[in-house]
C-alpha cells in the first residue's frame, strides 16, 4: 500500500510539534496503520521563521488553499486556526477534492460544523477533530466510539485551560484577574483573542462540539448560553472557599425535558468533588451515561505536545482507512434545543 501523505497547514506550536511527532514516531505510526505516513507539504504566514524543523523535501506552500488542492497531498491537517479567513478555506477546498481533513479548529467545527461533515460525507473522506475539545484528552474518541450502547444524560467539563489556570492562581495566590491573565498569555496557551477565552468562547465552542458528539445533534454554537471568568474577584473565590467550593469555568449540556441544554458558566463546585481537584491548565470531561455511569477524563487541554498527539491520533485513523461520520450519525438534523428528552417508561 502507498504511502499517506500529509500536507500541514498553519506551523505554529501545534503545527511544528506534529510535524516532528510523525518523523519520531514514524516506526510505530507504520506499525500500527500499516502504512507510511508522510509529511509531504506544509504552509504558513512567515517562511523565513526558524522553527527548529527540518523541512528538506517537504513542499511549501505560501497559500494553504493551494496546499489543500495540490496532487501531493492526501490528508490535509489544518492547524491555522479560527471560523473563517484561511482555515474556513482551506478545510473547504481539502474536502472539495477529495482529501481527509484533520483539525483541531474548535471554532470553526463549533460554527460550521454541520456543514462540514456533510461535505465530507458527500466526498467520502474524514473530517476529524480529536485536538478541538480537550487538546491531549482523546474525548472525541471516548464519547464518540466508547459509548455506542449508552445514552447520555449530561455531559460537562473544565474545556479551556487559560481560564483554569487563571482561576487557580487566583484562589491559591490571591491574585488579581489581569495580573493572571497577563502570566497566561505568556504560557502561550490562551487565544491569539484571550477574549476567546476569558469570555467563555472557547468553551462555548468546545462544549457545542461534545453536545454533537454525546447527543446525536447538529453542532449549534449560537444555542450555548455563555458567561465568562472576567468578573470574577478574588472576594468570590474566599466566600466559595469558606463555605467549602471552588469556582470553575464550566461547560454543561444536559438532556432537560425542554431540548439539549448547553451552557457556560462559572460554578461553585464543592471541593471534594473529582472536578475541583483539577488546576492549571489541565482539563477535565465528566459524561453521565446510563450503561457505564459518570465518566470522568482528565489531561492536558492545550500546548504543542498534547494536542499534536490528538491531531496524530486521527492521522492514523486516516492512514488505517478508518473514515466515519464526523459527528458519529450520518447527516444528524434536530438541533439541540428540538431534542426533548423521551419520558422513560
Ligand atoms: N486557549 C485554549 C485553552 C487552547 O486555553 O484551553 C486550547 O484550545
Amino acid at each position: 500500500t502507498h504511502s499517506l501523505r500529509l500536507g500541514v497547514a498553519g506551523l505554529g506550536t501545534v503545527g511544528a510539534s506534529v510535524v516532528r511527532m510523525i518523523a519520531r514516531r514514524a516506526d510505530a505510526l507504520s506499525a500500527a496503520t500499516g502504512r507510511e505516513i508522510r509529511v509531504t507539504a506544509v504552509s504558513s504566514r512567515d517562511r523565513t521563521r526558524d522553527r527548529g524543523l527540518d523541512l528538506s523535501g517537504i513542499q511549501w506552500f505560501d497559500d494553504p488553499v493551494a496546499l489543500a488542492g495540490s496532487g501531493e497531498v492526501d490528508c490535509v491537517v489544518e492547524l491555522i486556526g479560527g471560523s473563517a479567513g484561511p482555515a474556513k478555506a482551506t478545510v473547504e477546498a481539502a474536502l472539495a477534492s477529495g482529501k481527509h481533513v484533520v483539525t483541531a479548529n474548535k471554532a470553526l467545527l463549533a460554527h460550521h460544523g454541520a456543514a462540514l461533515a456533510k461535505a465530507a460525507e458527500a466526498a467520502g473522506v474524514a473530517l476529524a477533530f480529536e485536538a478541538s475539545v480537550a487538546g491531549g484528552i482523546p474525548v472525541v474518541k471516548a464519547i464518540r466510539e466508547g459509548l455506542p450502547g449508552n445514552a447520555v444524560s449530561r455531559v460537562y467539563g473544565i474545556l479551556n485551560g487559560t481560564c483554569n489556570y487563571i482561576l487557580s492562581r487566583m484562589e491559591r495566590e490571591g491574585l488579581t484577574f489581569e495580573a493572571c491573565l497577563k502570566d497566561a498569555q505568556a504560557l502561550g496557551y490562551a487565544e491569539a483573542d484571550p477574549t476567546f477565552d476569558v469570555e467563555g468562547f472557547d468553551t462555548a465552542h468546545k462544549l457545542a462540539i461534545l453536545t454533537s458528539l454525546a447527543f446525536g445533534t447538529v453542532v449549534d454554537a449560537e444555542g450555548v448560553s455563555v458567561e465568562g471568568i472576567s468578573r470574577v474577584q478574588p472576594l468570590d473565590l474566599r466566600m466559595a472557599d469558606e463555605l467549602g467550593y471552588r469556582i470553575k469555568l464550566l461547560g454543561v449540556a444536559q438532556a432537560t425535558a425542554a431540548g439539549i441544554e448547553q451552557r457556560v458558566h462559572p460554578t461553585m463546585v464543592p471541593k471534594s468533588s473529582a472536578i475541583a481537584q483539577v488546576m492549571g491548565v489541565t482539563n477535565a470531561v465528566t459524561v453521565d451515561a446510563d450503561a457505564v455511569g459518570e465518566l470522568t477524563l482528565i489531561g492536558p487541554g492545550a500546548g504543542g505536545e498534547a494536542t499534536a498527539s490528538a491531531v496524530v491520533a486521527d492521522v492514523t485513523d486516516v492512514a488505517a482507512g478508518l473514515v466515519r461520520p464526523a459527528f458519529g450519525r450520518p447527516s444528524a438534523t434536530l438541533r439541540p434545543s428540538e431534542r426533548v428528552e423521551m419520558q422513560r417508561h
